[in-house]
């Protein structure tokens, strides 16, 4: 694949473009209606009592805004934001020293929850429910605990693996939300947001195919977008036309669906190979040479969402609309196309 163009995580240099980008209050933030319809009530709510907002929980693939909502929840709730992730807080002191620096009302936000420690977690119980730190002083027979309480405080946790959670952890959010992918029209909005900010013209046209293509991720759609731009000015363009934008997507080697090279391989070897499938998630990555992990964080929740692939008690099963895509023909006898069909 081109440059890993539409990989939904963040590239090593993104972070200062992503930032430009970002939503700073929830008015801005496109899309997830539902999710940001009950946000507000409660943030209207716990504002209105002055009080903290209940812990809340992101989950979704990456790139979809759970970051992005995090920042929205502090700033529509005027408190300051502490950032943390799962994997930075090793020890349950580290934890405690952010629990015990925290200001009233603020907003603790822990980016890969999943990858909390147990010994870590056991610490974060008592604080989300009680706003309480358990300290053990001494050690041995003389060992006795003593109670500090903290400040109320709503902790945000996002994760890409909200089934990596343990259940105890999980059931300490009051608010709980699940990120899907976005429509076209949403999208749509979001590379013309985006668009605006970065000062350059764009086709009505362009817009939707960039939206179109862009895995249902406001990630690879500002991405494709940021791309586009430069292929159009190096054709010395002043906008980007329709033209310019699927010339630039052909470069990049996206497809009509936003289907990259894995993509099309995942789904050209469940045919090919397992006969259209059912076949085992470890089976598959075996075959490709790929992570497992990453087919099933990565690439697998958006073909599943968008038809191209199912997921079975006995496996995944490539889609008609996967066999069509490929140029295999719509049968489902899948062992019946040989390679050179495809
Ligand atoms: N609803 C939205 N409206 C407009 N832009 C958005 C929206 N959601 C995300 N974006 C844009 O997409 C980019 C990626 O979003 P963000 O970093 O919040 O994703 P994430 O879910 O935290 O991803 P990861 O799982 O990789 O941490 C942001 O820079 C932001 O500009
Ligand atoms: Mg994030």
């Amino acid at each position: 694949m081109a440059d890993h163009v539409l990989l939904p995580q963040r590239g090593p240099d993104e972070a200062p473009f992503e930032e430009s980008l970002r939503p700073r209050r929830l008015s801005e933030y496109i899309g997830q209606e539902k999710v940001v319809a009950n946000l507000a009530v409660f943030l209207q709510a716990a504002r209105a009592r002055g009080e903290a907002l209940d812990h809340v929980l992101l989950f979704g693939p990456p790139g979809l805004g759970k970051t992005t909502l995090a920042h929205i929840i502090a700033a529509e709730m005027g408190a300051p934001i502490q950032v943390t992730s799962g994997p930075v807080l090793e020890r349950p002191g580290d934890l405690a020293a952010i629990l015990t620096n925290l200001e009233p009302g603020g907003v603790l936000f822990v980016d890969e929850i999943h990858r909390l420690g147990a010994t870590v977690a056991e610490v974060l119980y008592p604080a989300l429910e009680d706003f309480a730190l358990d300290l053990v002083i001494g050690q041995g027979p003389a060992a006795r605990t003593m109670r500090l309480a903290l400040p109320r405080f709503t902790l945000v946790g996002a994760t890409t693996r909200a089934g990596l959670l343990p259940p105890p952890l999980r059931d300490r959010f009051g608010i709980v939300h699940r990120l899907d992918f976005y429509d076209p029209p949403s999208l749509e909005r979001i590379v013309d947001r985006s668009a605006g900010i970065l000062g350059v013209a764009i086709d009505p046209d362009a817009t939707a195919e960039l939206a179109r293509r862009a895995r249902g991720t406001p990630r690879i759609a500002n991405r494709l977008l940021r791309r586009v731009r430069d292929f159009a000015h190096v054709r010395g363009e002043e906008r980007i036309t329709v033209d310019a934008a699927r010339w630039g997507l052909e470069r990049l080697e996206v497809d009509s669906y936003g289907l990259d090279d894995l993509d099309r391989r995942l789904l050209i070897t469940v045919i090919e190979h397992y006969g259209g499938g059912p076949v085992g998630l470890k089976a598959l990555a075996a075959t490709l040479g790929e992570d497992q992990g990453t087919l099933e964080d990565i690439y697998e929740p958006f073909l599943l969402q968008h038809g191209f692939l199912q997921r079975t008690p006995r496996g995944r099963v490539a889609t008609a609309l996967a066999r069509r895509h490929l140029g295999f023909g719509d049968c489902r006898q899948g062992s019946l196309f040989g390679v050179d069909e495809g």
